[in-house]
């Protein structure tokens, strides 16, 4: 065991880990498992989340004990409809609008929280709000529905980890801390969902994801505040640390040449100067953003394992989807 091992999250009791086929089964299997008070890891269109029931306190602890998570980080509840996400939470115009537009989809809406919702503080951090979210992804939605109640879901990784996008990499993270992982193939989206705060006023951004920004502008009919936070004392949206994503290797951002010693991540044709035998990979050769958001997290825990000091990243375009992308990239790159 490492140092990174042993430095958090001790307090979870060894457990066997169950593989469950994404099948009526697997789905009956890990909705039962859920109903007990369990945590499994499923599919979503972005990432793999690491769910529990978000009504059971005990559950939902047993998630932070899993990915070692500091307690003050809020969770995103799931739930499989629009109607089931107006149960728990309190809608204004433009949240309404926005889930009507969005959802299912990659867009979390964090809304007041309704009264008598059920869900615990413990998922909240002891916020007023909930992140509320309808995945669309046909796995996580057959779960959800089975499940009956709000799923508590933060990415599934180990805290500070990169975030997994196939059951490989979640087994790899939490084999042995959690109960199952639906393994639903490799997620399509690739970055987390686009977090959206409606509490009364104009909407802002609180962390920019699948879905783009103008998208949810053009919507509206107007600008998005920006509440992002890099501060780790501005309480709004907590996990938004500044070294939130972090690979082993450091990150060094906007390379436009590379040393003989570094990883180099690439996107589209643009070579850095420098270029011999690195380990190297291309998020998209064809410079697609999209394509690139699918490829970002499997692609830095591959050169991560390359086991260089330094990944080096090329220049990305910040437009639609690339504003998450180099926002998870800089996070990555945080000093640590
Ligand atoms: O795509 C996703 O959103 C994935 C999948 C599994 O759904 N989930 C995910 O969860 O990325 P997590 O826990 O890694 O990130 C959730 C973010 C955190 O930064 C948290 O602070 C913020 O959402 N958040 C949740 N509830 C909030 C609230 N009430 N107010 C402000 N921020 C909140
Ligand atoms: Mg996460």
């Amino acid at each position: 065991m490492d140092a990174a091992d042993t430095g958090m999250g001790d307090d979870a009791p060894r457990r066997t880990t169950r593989r469950l086929a994404a099948d009526a089964a697997g789905i009956a299997a890990a909705a039962d498992l859920l109903a007990a008070g369990g945590t499994v890891a499923f599919p979503t269109e972005t990432v793999y989340g690491l769910g529990a029931d978000a009504t059971n306190a005990g559950a939902v602890a047993a998630i932070y004990a899993a990915k070692g998570r500091p307690g003050f980080n809020p969770l995103i509840a799931h739930v499989p409809d629009i109607d089931a996400a107006l149960r728990y939470g309190v809608f204004d115009a433009a949240a309404l609008r926005l889930a009507r537009r969005f959802w299912p989809g990659p867009l979390t809406l964090v809304v007041p929280r309704a009264p008598g919702s059920g869900v615990c503080d413990l998922a909240t951090a002891g916020l007023d709000s909930l992140g509320l979210r309808v995945p669309d992804h046909s796995v996580a939605r057959a779960l959800l529905a089975a499940a009956g109640r709000p799923v508590a879901a933060p990415s599934a990784n180990r805290s500070g980890r990169v975030s997994p996008t196939e059951a490989a990499h979640v087994l790899g993270d939490l084999d042995g801390r959690i109960d199952a992982v639906v393994d639903g193939g490799a997620t399509p989206v690739g970055v987390e969902s686009t977090i959206v705060a409606c509490l009364g006023g104009q909407p802002a951004l609180l962390r920019p994801g699948g879905v783009p920004r103008e998208a949810i502008e053009a919507e509206l009919g107007g600008p998005l505040a920006t509440a992002m936070q890099d501060a780790p004392d501005a309480p709004l949206a907590p996990g938004m640390l500044a070294s939130h994503y972090a690979p082993r290797a450091g990150v060094r951002l906007d390379a436009t040449s590379v040393a003989p010693d570094e990883a180099v991540l690439l996107f589209g044709s643009f070579r850095p100067g420098g270029m011999t035998g690195q380990p190297q990979l291309n998020l998209s050769e064809s410079g697609s953003v999209v394509e690139a958001a699918a490829n970002l997290f499997g692609m830095l825990r591959r050169l991560d394992g390359a086991g260089t000091a330094s990944i080096a990243v090329a220049p990305i375009p910040t437009t639609g989807l690339g504003e998450a992308i180099v926002d998870r990239l800089r996070r990555a790159a945080a000093p640590r």
